[in-house]
């Protein structure tokens, strides 16, 4: 292309109009946003604004950066089910998950409360699970939100004796939200005051009518201390992920969430990453948000080295220049100091909307009356 409007070139960097036409003012050229401009002219602008300018034509750092192409069919395998166990403060997520996986979290968290997020890969009958923790005390709604997006069935776990709690309903919005199949786990069933029935009859008031009451939702009444009913939970649980056939592609740089992150005062930014399509490695460059970094190393629940992370596997890793932001996407990317000049321009992007005045009229709306 010779020329383009400057109503285009903005929406092709993905900057407002009035931004453009600002700079294209600092470099001594009045122009609105229906004028057409010679492409030298937009190039040198689109330099100016952090932009990249190859083959004649202008793309942003990001779309340069990261690589969001389509899968091909042919590239897709199998991936392990990513499934996130929500449910009423105390009601036994933890536990239930310590009884799968044969671990023993509940005794070390203060209080017996569950304040982040768990993250843990099990084999379930030969096929490895991925399985999110989500705590369930009423002041964690974000971190619920967020286990319940990234994944792909939830276990909603309800005390036989207590029945559904305001958190019980919190958490059936958000698998609805994330439009996610729910399975019922009826929890504490060892106990005398275990009342299956009334939370049955409860569970119809949110449209989870159980299948034995010729509804859709699969009902499972367990127990996490003695072991009761986890077996056929679990078949459940594998059956309802199988039927949604999910895959990825191993072979691609990797992308994915940041569940959690935190600062170590030893060992720096440490987060903990769900690999949701292609392969992390040790040594790659990874962009999250305002944070960038390298995989220094990489580790799974029980601190076991990993070099290789792939599809729906859960890790932890450190190597971040700073620490990220929980529910931020990330992305491996190839060059380094690329992801550090994106990461500057989305801290400039955050200050500006931070501190751009709401409701004064921009120079893009004056425009547009023209
Ligand atoms: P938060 O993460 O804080 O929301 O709690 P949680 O849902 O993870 O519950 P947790 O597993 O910590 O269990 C809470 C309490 O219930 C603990 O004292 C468990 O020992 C107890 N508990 C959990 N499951 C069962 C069960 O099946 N039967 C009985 N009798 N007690 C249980
Ligand atoms: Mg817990």
């Amino acid at each position: 292309p010779d020329e383009i409007a400057v109503g285009e070139l903005a929406s092709r960097m993905k900057k407002t109009g009035a931004e453009v036409v600002k700079c294209l003012m600092k470099n001594g050229v009045m122009a609105s946003l229906s004028e057409i401009i010679d492409f030298d002219t937009a190039a040198i602008i689109a330099e100016e604004m952090g932009c990249k300018v190859e083959k004649e034509v202008i793309v942003t750092i990001e779309e340069k950066l990261i690589d969001t192409a389509e899968d091909k069919a042919e590239d897709l395998e199998p991936r392990a089910p990513v499934v996130v166990v929500m449910g009423h403060v105390d009601h036994g997520k933890t536990s239930l998950l310590d009884y799968i996986r044969n671990a023993n979290v509940v005794s070390g968290e203060a209080g017996g409360i569950t304040q982040h997020i768990g993250a843990y890969q099990v084999e379930v009958k030969g096929s490895p699970v991925t399985f999110l923790d989500t705590p369930g005390h009423e002041a964690f709604t974000a971190m619920r939100a967020r286990g319940a997006m990234i994944t792909d069935v939830a276990i909603l776990v309800v005390a036989a004796d207590d029945g559904i709690m305001p958190q019980t309903v919190e958490s059936i919005n958000h698998a609805k939200a994330a439009e996610i199949p729910i399975i019922v786990a009826i929890n504490k069933m060892d106990k005398p005051t275990a009342n299956p029935d009334r939370i049955m009859q409860q569970l119809t008031e949110y449209e989870l009518v159980p299948e034995e009451w010729g509804g859709e939702t699969i009902v499972c009444p367990i127990s996490a201390k003695t072991g009761m009913g986890i077996d056929n939970l679990l078949d459940m649980v594998v059956l309802t992920a199988e039927m949604r056939e999910l895959k990825a592609n191993p072979n691609r740089s990797a992308h994915g969430a940041v569940i959690e992150a935190r600062l170590d005062k030893g060992r720096g930014p440490i987060a903990t990453l769900l690999v949701q399509n292609g392969t992390l490695k040790q040594g790659d460059v990874i962009i999250a948000g305002t944070a960038v970094g390298r995989v220094r190393a990489m580790t799974d629940a029980k601190g076991r080295k990993l070099t290789e992370a792939g599809p729906s596997v859960p890790v932890e890793i450190i190597g971040m220049g700073e620490v990220p932001g929980a529910g931020d996407d990330f992305h491996a990317v190839a060059d380094e100091r690329m992801a550090r000049e994106l990461v500057e321009q989305r801290k400039h992007e955050q200050k500006n909307a931070a501190s751009s005045p709401v409701g004064k009229v921009s120079l893009e709306d004056l425009f547009s009356q023209i």
